[in-house]
């Protein structure tokens, strides 16, 4: 079914010059300067509280964003306190793939593909391309070849996770990508072709709108049913999966070129547009969408301005669609960084007003450090011709 765009109700606005660009480059940089002092040898949490990240060690699913944020700040600025910081990330990510840190589940091609990809690729470092490898060969371990998905959560043998899919997933497939690159070993890209025509059978509905996750039977392989993890309902959609999607199919048409994942990239990010409230930025789940007394999630609306710039230069020239993203894109990344940004007293985050957990009631109206680091990615893209670390 083709999505169609409703009217825009892009906000009229200066358009987003160089010394504007600059300026926002400006804002968050002040930020990650902040946080540098405080975090060291840790890393922030994935979500604030009162705006405020609490140091931890290298624990969680979310730690690569910092890394990954060192690195953008790095390759803008050329200053070397950001080299320092970022490489000290990358040996504390090998330490805890060689120690086995919390590392069983699918969440290795965030953590790693922003720490120790991006690390190699910008230095050549051969520890970080081990330590980038052997994340690669864990997260083939989760590839179950009947329900030809990468498992998200818990041990390969936990009934209750066997089989279980999730959207987020589409962000951590181009480890595999890059595993495939690196190696030579086919074994790596192949699961991920696998898993990405799964996502895009299984996740998507006929709207467009998607499920958050799926579950599929491990012994004949059938599609059973879908079900929300983070989101409103099991047939709402989660903003921050639609996000996902929306970037990881583009990603997966860069991977793949196969025309499929470009055409299911612009139908999700037409159903998220759709559904934005007057100032651009989603609420945290797509069925609330204007005037709603709910949060917003700046997480998700980072997330996707990115994605759409990513799907916008992969579409034709003469597309004319792909405008129509990149001033979307523009539209979001500069409402975030007049409404959202925090201040640099009494916070020591980028963004302010992300949602981690809903239904846990984590992070609500909070920083989310990933949030952080795609709004940086955006701006990145919008200043310069960059290689995105999932490329
Ligand atoms: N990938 C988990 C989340 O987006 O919260």
């Amino acid at each position: 079914m083709t999505i169609a765009l409703e009217p825009l109700a892009l906000r009229e606005r200066a358009p987003l010059d160089t010394t504007r660009l600059d300026s926002l480059l400006g804002d968050v940089l002040a930020r990650i300067d902040r946080m540098l002092p405080q975090f060291g040898e840790y890393f922030p949490a994935p979500s604030s509280q009162q705006g405020v990240y609490a140091a931890i060690d290298n624990v969680e699913w979310t730690n690569g964003f910092w890394t990954g944020l060192l690195w953008l700040a790095w390759e803008l600025t050329g200053e070397e306190r950001y080299r320092r910081v970022a490489e000290t990330n990358v040996a504390s990510f090998a330490t805890r793939i060689e120690r086995h840190v919390n590392v069983d589940h699918h969440d290795l091609g965030f953590l790693y593909t922003l720490s120790a990809c991006a690390g190699h690729r910008l230095t050549g470092s051969t520890q970080a391309r081990s330590s980038g490898l052997e994340a690669a060969r864990l997260l083939l371990k989760r590839f179950d070849p009947i329900a030809r998905v990468i498992q998200a959560w818990g041990d390969m043998k936990n009934p209750k996770e066997r089989g279980r899919m999730i959207i987020d997933c589409n962000l951590n497939l181009p480890l595999l990508y890059w595993a495939t690159r690196e190696t030579g070993n086919k074994d790596f890209a192949a699961a991920a072709d696998q898993h990405l025509a799964r996502a895009a059978d299984l996740l998507v509905r006929p709207d467009a709108s998607t499920f958050h996750t799926y579950y599929i039977d491990t012994k004949t392989g059938a599609p059973r049913h879908g079900s929300t993890h983070q989101g409103f309902s099991d047939d709402s959609s989660w903003a921050r999966g639609q996000a996902w999607g929306i970037y990881g199919f583009a990603l997966g048409w860069r991977h793949t070129r196969d025309a499929r994942y470009l055409d299911l990239a612009s139908r999700l990010a037409n159903h998220f547009l759709n559904r934005l409230p007057a100032d651009g930025i989603c609420c945290w789940d797509l069925i609330f969408t204007d005037d709603d007394q709910t949060p917003r999630d700046s997480s998700a609306a980072a997330i996707a301005a990115s994605g759409l710039l990513e799907l916008a230069q992969a579409l034709p020239l003469s597309d004319e669609l792909r405008e129509t993203y990149e001033a979307w894109a523009i539209a979001i990344v500069t409402t975030l960084g007049e409404a959202y940004l925090a201040p640099l007293d009494g916070s020591n985050a980028v963004l302010l007003h992300g949602v981690y957990h809903m239904p846990n009631k984590a992070g609500v109206d909070e920083a989310c450090i990933w949030g952080d680091y795609f709004y940086l990615e955006t701006l990145m893209r919008l200043r310069h011709p960059w290689q995105p670390y999932w490329a």
